[in-house]
């Protein structure tokens, strides 16, 4: 992506957070099942968020939090807050420690299908990257909670297609999401949203 502000932004997060991507990277490596994006698919999301300068994002999987930490760092440019829903706990409690210094980043422990309806915020961004059968059930308890602009972004879309098609179909069923696949890391699906278009 042609982006040259977003490319500057990303090299200087790499410069002055080295320490802790170097954590991410150790954790990457000594423990199984966190299921990050990839750097690619990192950088693009970073570029991609400073973009839109959003105000409210809200991520769907936080697992030890290095895309809330790539997601994080692109809202603060714009002064925009995360918002991350993360259910098991050894991975909650990796996350809190990991994202310690990040100051624009409400956590919440629990089922998203649980917490999605409490929420109180309208967002500008959603990222969807919790289990892969659930996608459908988020995008669903997530509508009400979108701002009429927002965009929504979906991970593992190539690389767990047919356990999200009922999410892909549905997203391309309905005249309110432009949907774009974008083939980096697992597969992103980036979806438009116009509240109300027919
Ligand atoms: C693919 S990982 C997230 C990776 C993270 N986004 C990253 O790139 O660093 C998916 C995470 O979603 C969590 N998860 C799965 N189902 C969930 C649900 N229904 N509610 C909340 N979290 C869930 C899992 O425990 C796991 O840690």
């Amino acid at each position: 992506m042609e982006n040259t502000i977003g490319n500057k932004l990303y090299n200087d997060v790499l410069k002055n957070h080295k320490r802790e991507l170097e954590a991410f990277d150790k954790q990457k490596r000594e423990i199984h099942r966190l299921w990050n994006i990839d750097a690619e698919t990192a950088k693009y999301l970073f570029e991609y968020i400073v973009d839109l300068a959003p105000k409210k994002i809200i991520e769907i999987g936080t697992s030890n939090g290095y895309s809330g930490f790539w997601i994080s760092a692109a809202a603060k440019v714009s002064n925009g807050i995360l918002e991350t829903i993360e259910v098991d706990e050894e991975r909650f409690k990796l996350s809190q420690n990991n994202l310690k210094n990040q100051t624009n980043i409400i956590q919440y422990l629990g089922l998203a299908e649980d917490i999605i309806p409490t929420l109180e915020n309208k967002y500008d961004i959603a990222f969807i990257d919790a289990g892969k059968i659930g996608y459908i059930n988020y995008i669903k308890l997530l509508l009400p909670k979108l701002k009429d602009d927002a965009i929504i972004i979906a991970d593992n879309v190539i690389s767990h297609k047919k356990s999200v098609q009922e999410y892909i179909d549905f997203m391309k069923s309905d005249n309110q999401f432009e949907n774009e696949l974008i083939e980096i890391g697992t597969g992103l699906l980036i979806s438009k949203f116009k509240r109300n278009r027919v």
